[in-house]
């Protein structure tokens, strides 16, 4: 069982898609050539950037190893009116789903890191890079584990969201570990006057910024830039949780 089994409902409800969309549809629209027409999202979860990617007008297709997840992203899309591609695969074999390449492929949202050895972590960036294009482009965000293990908070910001049919409350508390971080999920779900509580626990390899730019250097990409934010600040100009990388396919 993946640790997104159960947990993508409330996965979801964590998520808020209108400030997301709000804090990345610039960065895509600026980081995005002008000629690529179509995105595979390799970690779609449930359905955030294959919806806003193919609202903006591209081509896209989405991939990810969670029944669950899937399920979730199915209903958003269609939700939305959206006619999306949805492939249940692991991102290090998902050339057996794929029946075309790709001018952008996509790992956003801390998915890469549910790989848990630098093995895997090659074979899902090899991956991603067989499925695009010559020149395609390559986008990974994740979070910065050097700035998180430096400050080593147990607990990060929590959100509470109160609406018509009821609330929810999130607390995030970390164990930190060598080679593991664990992220506990403390949840309270209430609706109509119930409230549910909910313990998920999601687990990630703490990958360096210096190793994952070697990994994605030994998988064949070149021109790597390494941002900090969606703004494009380059890493390391302003403290933050967030790394977002950006390289490309041979021509
Ligand atoms: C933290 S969620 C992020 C989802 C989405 N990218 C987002 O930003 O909202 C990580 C996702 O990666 C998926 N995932 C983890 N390991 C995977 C693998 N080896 N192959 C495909 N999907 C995987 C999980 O099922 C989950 O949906």
């Amino acid at each position: 069982m993946d640790s997104y089994t159960g947990f993508a409902e409330r996965f979801d409800l964590l998520i808020d898609w209108d400030r997301r969309r709000k804090r990345e549809e610039t960065f895509f629209r600026r980081v995005l050539p002008e000629k690529a027409k179509s995105v595979l999202d390799c970690h779609c979860g449930t359905g955030f950037h294959c919806a806003m990617l193919s609202e903006m007008g591209y081509y896209t297709e989405g991939v990810d190893c969670s029944e669950d997840m899937l399920r979730v992203a199915v209903r958003n899309l269609e939700a939305r009116g959206l006619s999306v591609r949805l492939h249940k695969a692991d991102v290090k074999e998902m050339q057996s789903v794929l029946d075309r390449k790709f001018d952008c492929v996509l790992s956003m949202g801390n998915s890469l890191p549910h790989e848990p050895t630098d093995d895997c972590l090659l074979k899902a960036l090899a991956s991603m890079r067989q499925a695009l294009v010559p020149g395609g482009i390559c986008i990974i965000h994740m979070e910065d584990y050097d700035a998180l293990y430096k400050d080593h908070d147990r607990f990060i910001p929590s959100t509470y969201r109160r609406h018509q049919n009821g609330a929810e409350a999130f607390i995030f508390a970390i164990d930190y570990f060598q080679d593991q971080v664990v992220f506990n999920i403390l949840s309270i779900i209430e609706r109509e006057g119930n409230a549910e509580f909910h313990a998920d626990v999601v687990k990630y390899n703490p990958v360096s910024v210096k190793k994952m730019e070697r990994l994605i250097q030994e998988a064949g990409f070149t021109d790597l830039a390494i941002y900090c934010d969606f703004r494009l600040t380059p890493h390391g100009m302003r403290e933050s949780y967030d790394v977002i990388f950006v390289a490309y396919a041979p021509a």
